[in-house]
């Protein structure tokens, strides 16, 4: 990995570490939420533990079993998908705040045992080959400018034959340069059109089985954000003081609709060739 690389994932981790407490807007978890459709009434915690729910069975996890988890964030999926699995779980994430933050979250939910948080960089996974029934990129890939880098690797920590769940943000209208500089300056590394993903994850040694698009189900995550935000301003602003509680308000309020407006959900399910 040359250096800039090993910059920009510092960089990225420590958008993570600044985000700290701010991730309650979304119950913990770092992702979209899911709906059925317009009318589906579903709040917004529920619809983003649903997306978990939804990503996580495509995993086909049965108890005992281990996974991977790139790009943990605070642990809340790991933790859901814990629950609702057995499966034994290795989280790992470049955010220091995040590995304290979510060992804490793993130990209050009974799950010491079970559940694992490691720091550590995707791009160069500190794992032996085939460690894992099964690995997981839960919304983490849009970090990496080269996401065949990072599948290349949870290809390789998979045991043949186990599941690869990849999600992706796609481009479906082309973004303006201004906007490319709004989501780099978000971490956010350029949207690829949905095609070029999945090509990108079979040129990386993945043998796809499912690709599911779900940017419509996703879309109203970006207003609910917002919602929420405003209802949770005072405890935020006591938590990390309002400077930071704008700022992200702004940054957010730069990126969101750039997302709502041009970019998709893709759901990608694979195995590694046995
Ligand atoms: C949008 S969050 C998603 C977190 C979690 N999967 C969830 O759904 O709540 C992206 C995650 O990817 C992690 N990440 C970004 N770049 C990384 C890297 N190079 N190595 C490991 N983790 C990385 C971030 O720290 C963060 O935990």
């Amino acid at each position: 990995m040359s250096a800039s690389d090993t910059s920009r994932t510092d960089e990225i981790g420590e958008v993570y570490d600044q985000m700290a407490e701010l991730i309650e807007v979304l119950g913990g978890n770092i992702h979209v939420g899911f709906w059925l459709g317009d009318d589906d009434p579903t709040p917004f915690l529920e619809a983003i533990n649903r997306t978990t729910d939804v990503v996580g069975e495509k995993l086909g996890l049965r108890p005992g079993q281990t996974l991977l988890d790139v790009g943990c964030g605070a642990g809340v999926p790991a933790i859901r998908l814990g629950q609702r699995t057995d499966a034994v779980i290795t989280g790992i994430t470049n955010s220091t705040w995040q590995v304290t933050e979510a060992t804490r979250r793993v130990k209050a939910a009974g799950l010491k045992a079970q559940v694992r948080i490691e720091f550590g960089d995707a791009a160069a996974l500190p794992y032996p080959d085939a460690a894992f029934d099964a690995v997981l990129a839960f919304q983490s890939l849009q970090h990496v400018e080269d996401s065949a880098v990072w599948i290349r690797e949870m290809v390789r920590v998979v045991r043949p034959g186990g599941r690869v769940v990849l999600t992706e943000f796609t481009e479906e209208e082309p973004l303006t340069e201004e906007e490319l500089e709004i989501a780099r300056a978000g971490g956010m590394e350029r949207p690829r059109p949905a095609d070029e993903v999945v090509a990108v994850a079979r040129d990386s040694g993945l043998e796809i089985d499912e690709v599911v698009s779900c940017g419509d189900n996703i879309r109203r995550s970006y207003p609910e954000y917002f919602k929420r935000l405003e209802r949770l301003r005072p405890h935020l602003v006591t938590a990390l003081g309002e400077d930071k509680v704008d700022q992200q308000r702004d940054a957010m309020g730069r990126l969101l609709p750039i997302y709502r407006d041009k970019i998709g959900y893709l759901i990608i399910t694979g195995h590694r060739p046995d």
